[in-house]
């Protein structure tokens, strides 16, 4: 079940970023690609790349999530729509973001998989590659996009136990710091949204687009079941090794 037998994709997250560039890939493919996001304008220009189909969503809204990803019959499911930590601490961490982060990166990713998942059992084949994130992995910090990304690990390779023998593929895709927009989700100032793409090489969104594709171009023998990847500078949890002094 390589890339070449899959027909119809279905990215989350598609006005930007990763999930653009893997909208942008699919599509030169030869993929038919649903995309779907909250900006309209910017999936229309996604039309350029070839059949791409747009679809204007907020994945906090529930119903008309189902509504919208209900009827819509796909090989593969991207789900890459998210947002970032906040850089405010913990204790003063604004009610609303906390529930935007886990409404829109935990339950939106869940209810995708829920709304387009019985097409996929009923014609016996499917992909779901689930963007989570190092933050997901190991504790670094911002304990809210944490546990949201924590959930999109979890959920992920559980669902490859729930979804045994139906033929549905399984890929959990968790990046380190990678050059979008998403910084300008963390906070409005400009310099702090600078310091994370300064600094060192980070990785692009076509770089971790790239590791998408790859898991879907697998043979059907294969599920890629996690892929990690950062940049070669950023290692997780930053350790600094201090000279041990006494046990
Ligand atoms: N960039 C990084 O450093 C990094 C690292 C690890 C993991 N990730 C993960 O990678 C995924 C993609 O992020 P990105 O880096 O590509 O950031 P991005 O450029 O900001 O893209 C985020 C996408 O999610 C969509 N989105 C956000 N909230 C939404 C909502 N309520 N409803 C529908 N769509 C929504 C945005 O579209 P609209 O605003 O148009 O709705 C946009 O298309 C996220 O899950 C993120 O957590 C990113």
């Amino acid at each position: 079940m390589a890339l070449t037998d899959y027909q119809t994709a279905l990215v989350t997250g598609a006005s930007s970023g990763i999930g653009a560039a893997t909208v942008q890939m699919l599509a030169a493919r030869g993929l038919k690609v649903h995309a779907v996001a909250r900006r309209l304008d910017r999936l229309l220009a996604l039309k350029e790349c070839g059949d791409v189909v747009p679809h204007a969503l907020d994945m906090q809204e529930r119903d008309a999530l189902y509504d919208v990803l209900g009827d819509l019959d796909v090989d593969i499911l991207v789900n890459s729509a998210g947002v970032g930590s906040q850089f405010d601490p913990f204790q003063e961490l604004d009610p609303d973001k906390i529930d935007a982060t886990l409404t829109t990166n935990v339950a939106g990713t869940v209810h995708a998989v829920r709304a387009v998942s019985p097409g996929m059992v009923a014609q016996g084949r499917g992909h779901i590659v689930n963007i989570g994130s190092i933050f997901g992995l190991h504790a670094i910090s911002t304990a809210v996009y944490g546990a949201s990304k924590a959930a999109v690990h979890r959920f992920s390779q559980d669902l490859r136990h729930d979804l045994k023998g139906s033929g549905i593929r399984v890929t959990e895709v968790s990046p380190g710091r990678a050059a979008t927009e998403i910084f300008a989700t963390m906070t409005d100032d400009a310099k702090a949204q600078g310091a994370m793409v300064d600094g060192f090489e980070i990785i692009t969104a076509e770089d971790v687009a790239e590791a998408v594709v790859w898991a879907l171009d697998q043979p059907w023998r294969v599920n890629v079941s996690l892929i990690e990847l950062t940049a070669t500078e950023q290692i997780p949890g930053g350790v600094t090794i201090h000279p041990v002094t006494s046990r």
